[in-house]
This record gives C-alpha cells, sequence and structure tokens, in this order.
C-alpha cells in the first residue's frame, strides 16, 4: 500500500502493552466520556470527520454495538464489515480485505478475529489504528477496560464518591472456564497492574496448561473456599464451541460445585459484586436469580463499555502532542 503513515498511529492490542500508569490514564479520561453517556443527548463532535469501522469475523452482540454506539457518540462515521456475505465467500484474503477497507480512508478499524494475534497481523497491513476486540483465546483488552472502570465505580459508591486512580488491594475471583477465555487473560493482566489480588477459580482440566507469568495470587481453590473474602466474583461462561470433548464430566456437575447461585451469593461479603462479559448462561456459571439481584453488575458493565471504548477511540485517534483528558483535547466533549 502506498500513502504516508500517520507518526503517531497507535494501536490497542493487548493489556500487556500497556503499563499501569497507561491504564490509568483511560480509566480517568473514560470518566468525562462517562458523564457525555449520561447526558440528555449523549453525543459530542469530538471525532467529526474521522472514521472507525468495525470487521468482525466472529460472532458478537455487545462488542460490536458498543464500539459503533462509542464512535456515533463522538460523533465519528462508521462502517461496519462482516465476512459472511464479502468477498471472503470469493475467497479473498485477510490482507486483501484489510487493505481494500484500509484505502478507503479509515481511522480505526476494530477487529475480532477466531485466530489469536489477527489483528496484530492487521496491524502491519494497514495505516489505520487497530482495536483488538478478541482474538481467538487470547486477548480482548477494552474488556478488560470497562472490566476494570466497573470495578473503580464499585470503589467509588463504597468510598462515597469519588472513584479510586487504581484497583489497590481489590479481592477478585475469576472464576470458571479461564483455559479458553480472551477475557480472563486480559481481565489478570488489567486487574493485577492496577494493584488488585487476583484468584483463579477453575477445575483443573479449565485452567491454563502453564500459569507461569500470570500475575496471580492463587489458582485452583474451590469457590466456596474463597466467596466470603472476595470484593468481587467474575463469572466466565463455558466456551463450550472452544472445548475439546472430555473437559467436563457434565454441566450440572460444574454448575454445583462452580455456579453462582442464590445460596452461595448469600455467602458473599458485604456489597461484593458480580460480573460476568456475557453472553450469559444462565443456569450454569449464573443463577438466574443471581444475573438480575443487586449484586450483579452485567448490564453496568455493558454501559460503562461505551465510555470506556469512547475514550479508547478517542486516545487512539487525539491529536498528536496533546495530553489525553486535557482540555484541549476534550474540547468538544465540554459543550
Ligand atoms: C466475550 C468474548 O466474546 O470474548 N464476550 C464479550 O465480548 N463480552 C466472552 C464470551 O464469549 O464468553
Amino acid at each position: 500500500m502506498s500513502g504516508v503513515r500517520p507518526a503517531a498511529r497507535r494501536h490497542l492490542l493487548s493489556i500487556a502493552d500497556l503499563k499501569r500508569d497507561e491504564l490509568v490514564e483511560l480509566l480517568a479520561l473514560a470518566d468525562s466520556f462517562a458523564e457525555v453517556v449520561d447526558r440528555p443527548i449523549p453525543k459530542v463532535p469530538t471525532l467529526r470527520g474521522r472514521t472507525v469501522a468495525t470487521l468482525f469475523f466472529e460472532a458478537s452482540t455487545r462488542t460490536r454495538l458498543s464500539f459503533e454506539t462509542a464512535a456515533k457518540r463522538l460523533s465519528a462515521d462508521t462502517m461496519s464489515f462482516g465476512a459472511s456475505g464479502s468477498s471472503m465467500g470469493k475467497g479473498e484474503s485477510l490482507r486483501d480485505t484489510v487493505e481494500t477497507l484500509d484505502a478507503m480512508g479509515i481511522d480505526v478499524m476494530v477487529v475480532r478475529h477466531h485466530s489469536a494475534g489477527a489483528p496484530h497481523q492487521v496491524a502491519r497491513w494497514v495505516r489505520a489504528a487497530v482495536v483488538n476486540a478478541g482474538d481467538g483465546q487470547h486477548e480482548h483488552p477494552t474488556q478488560a477496560l470497562l472490566d476494570c472502570f466497573t470495578l473503580r465505580e464499585v470503589l467509588a459508591e463504597r468510598a462515597g464518591g469519588q472513584a479510586p486512580e487504581d484497583l489497590d488491594g481489590l479481592k477478585v475471583a475469576i472464576v470458571g472456564d479461564v483455559r479458553h477465555s480472551r477475557v480472563a487473560r486480559s481481565d489478570v493482566l488489567a486487574l493485577a497492574a492496577l494493584g488488585a489480588e487476583v484468584h483463579l477459580v477453575a477445575p483443573a482440566t479449565l485452567l491454563p496448561c502453564a500459569l507461569e507469568g500470570w500475575p496471580i495470587a492463587g489458582a485452583g481453590a474451590e469457590l466456596d473456599e474463597l466467596l466470603g473474602e472476595m470484593d468481587a466474583v467474575y463469572l466466565l461462561r463455558l466456551q463450550l464451541e472452544r472445548m475439546s470433548a472430555g473437559l467436563l464430566p457434565s454441566l450440572r456437575e460444574y454448575a454445583a460445585r462452580f455456579g453462582l447461585d442464590a445460596e452461595r451469593a448469600l455467602r458473599m461479603k458485604e456489597g461484593a459484586v458480580v460480573l460476568h462479559p456475557g453472553p450469559m448462561n444462565r443456569g450454569v456459571e449464573i443463577d438466574a436469580s443471581v444475573a438480575s439481584s443487586p449484586r450483579a453488575r452485567v448490564t453496568r458493565q455493558v454501559r460503562n463499555g461505551v465510555a470506556v471504548r469512547m475514550a479508547v477511540l478517542f486516545h487512539l485517534l487525539e491529536p498528536a502532542g496533546s495530553t489525553p483528558g486535557s482540555p484541549e483535547g476534550l474540547a468538544g466533549v465540554a459543550r
């Protein structure tokens, strides 16, 4: 492809690429956009004239709509590409597909793909900034950011006001199919970088084969052992589509040992919350009554996802040299 690459081109491919201070900055930036999302007319002209394209090669409801909503609330133009019905059905390659879209003058490509590393590869081919919206079993960085934002909100409620900078000391259990979960990989990195104490709770067959290098406090405990101490329980969907046979005796047995039912929810600490990235399997990892109880922050996660993705899009496209959250950069937000 010809053309001049913008000097300050950035991507968001992995939480591993972000330092604690960058995470803190993005969350603080998302605070400004959460205020926009709460307005009667939740729209600012900040990214007018910019184009954000979502390229989803795998199923999605909330992530795709959340990015598109975020882009629209920033007044960016949006384009939506889905592999089915496209020329990929005629054999066009991923590279030719993304280069074709890039040639139309797109500023940000939001990419979800069933293969780990696909968004990284796309970033090498295109001029646009690339956001990883979930790649195979690898990472889902904006999910981790919105989860951290939601937990920060919980801490702010407890403190009766201002959100703290990070999640220092917060105890979080991530429960379920960690092995196949890109959400778990990104969340562990982000939570630990922000000072949270992270425990993995799962049957041995659903833990990653190797946990060296994972910044966690522990793995493999029973849910009932930890439940009473946790500030947050993060339930993962069983990724049945990624599972080979024999990893689970039965869904019933899994639900009995690792599912958060009403009785277990009663044993949680006062003020402790339940998170889930969605889509939920009610009756498996989470009981329907818990999903709709005041402990559950699942719809709050979805709402916060829009503000967090607005922050990410803004951060990737803000004028070179402006500090995130600076009055200059946020001129449109202040209106
Ligand atoms: C997750 C995903 O697709 O990675 N969902 C989401 O983006 N909110 C989790 C899942 O599918 O279980």
